[in-house]
C-alpha cells in the first residue's frame, strides 16, 4: 500500500525541515524513562547554553495525551478494566485492538499538530516520551496488528509523516524486571501494564525489530545497568547529537 505522495509531498519536505528538533525516548514499560528524561532535558539545556547551540527553547511533553483532547483519549486508553467495571458498572468490555490502535493515532495526530509542530518550527527542542515507535511495537507486534496493516503506513497518516532526528530507545534484558519496578512505584498498574508475558516481549521484539531498521535514527541503551551509567550513555549521545546538528 502506497501513501499518497504527492498529495503530502509539501508538507513532508517541510516535516524533513524539522524533525531534526525532535527527540524521542522509548522502551518498554519500567525502563527507567520518565527519570532518565528528567536528567536528559537538564543536560540538553545545560549543553545548548555551554556549546553555543542555534535553538531557542528546550521543552518536554509526552505521548499519549498532552493537549486536552489527547489527555482525554489517554483516560479511556489506559483506565483498567477493574475502574470501568467500579466507574460505569459494565463487566467484561474488553478494548479492541483496533480500536486502542486508533485512539493511539488519534491522541498522536492531536499532539503533533498542537504541540510538536508549533515547537518545532519555533526550533525548540522537544523531548517526547514516547511516540509512532511505542505504536508499531505494542501494537504492530504486541497486538500483532503488523500481520493485518502496516502500522506505520498508519504512524505516517497521523503526523504528517514527521519522524523524529533522534531515539533513544532504552531497553532491559530482562522485561519482566520493568512490570516489577512499576509495581514498586504505583500500587495499581494501567490496562498496558496489566498485559501478560508473551505480550511484552513481543513489544521488545518489537522495538528490536525497529531499532535494526533504523540504525541511524534509534540508539539502544542498557537500560539494565545502573542509573548512573545509563545516563552518562544518553549524554554522550545527545552531545554527540547536538554538536551534529546544531553547532553554531
Ligand atoms: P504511560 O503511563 O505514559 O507509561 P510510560 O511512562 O511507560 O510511557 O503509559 C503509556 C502506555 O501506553 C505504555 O504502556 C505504552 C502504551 N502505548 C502504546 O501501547 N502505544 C502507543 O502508541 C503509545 C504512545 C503508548
Amino acid at each position: 500500500m502506497e501513501f499518497k505522495e504527492e498529495k503530502t509531498k509539501g508538507f513532508k519536505d517541510e516535516m524533513n525541515e524539522f524533525s531534526k528538533y525532535l527527540i524521542t525516548f522509548e522502551g518498554n514499560d519500567g525502563s527507567g524513562k520518565g527519570t532518565q528524561i528528567e536528567k536528559a532535558f537538564e543536560f540538553i539545556k545545560k549543553t545548548v547554553k555551554e556549546l553555543d547551540i542555534d535553538v531557542n527553547n528546550v521543552v518536554k511533553t509526552f505521548e499519549p495525551g498532552g493537549t486536552y483532547i489527547s489527555d482525554k483519549i489517554r483516560e479511556i486508553i489506559l483506565l483498567n478494566t477493574k475502574e470501568y467495571e467500579r466507574k460505569y458498572n459494565i463487566e467484561n468490555e474488553v478494548m479492541d485492538s483496533r480500536a486502542e490502535l486508533l485512539l493511539y493515532l488519534s491522541s498522536r495526530a492531536q499532539h503533533t499538530t498542537n504541540v510538536l509542530i508549533p515547537h518545532l518550527k519555533n526550533k525548540d527542542i522537544v523531548i517526547c516520551s514516547r511516540y509512532a515507535d511505542s505504536s508499531f511495537a505494542y501494537q504492530g507486534f504486541g497486538r500483532e496488528i503488523n500481520k493485518i496493516i502496516d502500522v506505520n503506513f498508519l504512524n505516517n497518516f497521523a503526523t504528517y509523516g514527521l519522524i523524529p532526528g533522534l531515539t533513544i530507545y532504552l531497553y532491559l534484558e530482562d522485561v519482566y524486571t520493568g512490570i516489577q519496578r512499576k509495581l514498586n512505584q504505583k500500587s495499581e498498574l494501567d490496562r498496558l501494564e496489566l498485559e501478560d508475558a508473551k505480550f511484552i516481549l513481543r513489544v521488545k521484539e518489537g522495538f528490536e525489530t525497529l531499532s535494526e531498521s533504523y540504525p541511524e535514527r534509534i540508539k539502544p541503551v542498557n537500560a539494565s545497568k545502573d542509573f548512573k551509567c545509563v545516563q552518562e550513555e544518553i549524554e554522550i549521545l545527545l552531545k554527540d547529537y547536538l554538536i551534529r546538528n546544531f553547532k553554531k
